[in-house]
């Protein structure tokens, strides 16, 4: 199943990612909001999912 996950890249939506996207194939729409992220976040590096960057 295809999975859209907003937010996907915060505290929340992380975990969700990790629970889903050996089964499923998700897409994370993530603003990465300056005031949450200060460095980008780990997982999106390690191919689990691809990142859509909201404006
Ligand atoms: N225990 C911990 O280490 C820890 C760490 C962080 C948060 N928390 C808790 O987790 C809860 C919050 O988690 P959360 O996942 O809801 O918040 P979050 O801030 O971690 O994640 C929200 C995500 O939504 C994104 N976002 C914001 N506006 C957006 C927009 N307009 N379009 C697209 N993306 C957008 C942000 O960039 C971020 O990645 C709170 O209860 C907090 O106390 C705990």
């Amino acid at each position: 199943m295809k999975v859209l996950v907003t937010g996907g890249a915060g505290f929340i939506g992380s975990h969700l990612v990790d629970a889903l996207a050996n089964k499923h194939e998700v897409v994370v729409l993530d603003n990465l909001e300056p005031q949450v992220h200060t460095q980008k976040p780990n997982y999106l590096n390690e191919g689990t999912c691809r990142m859509v960057r909201a404006n």
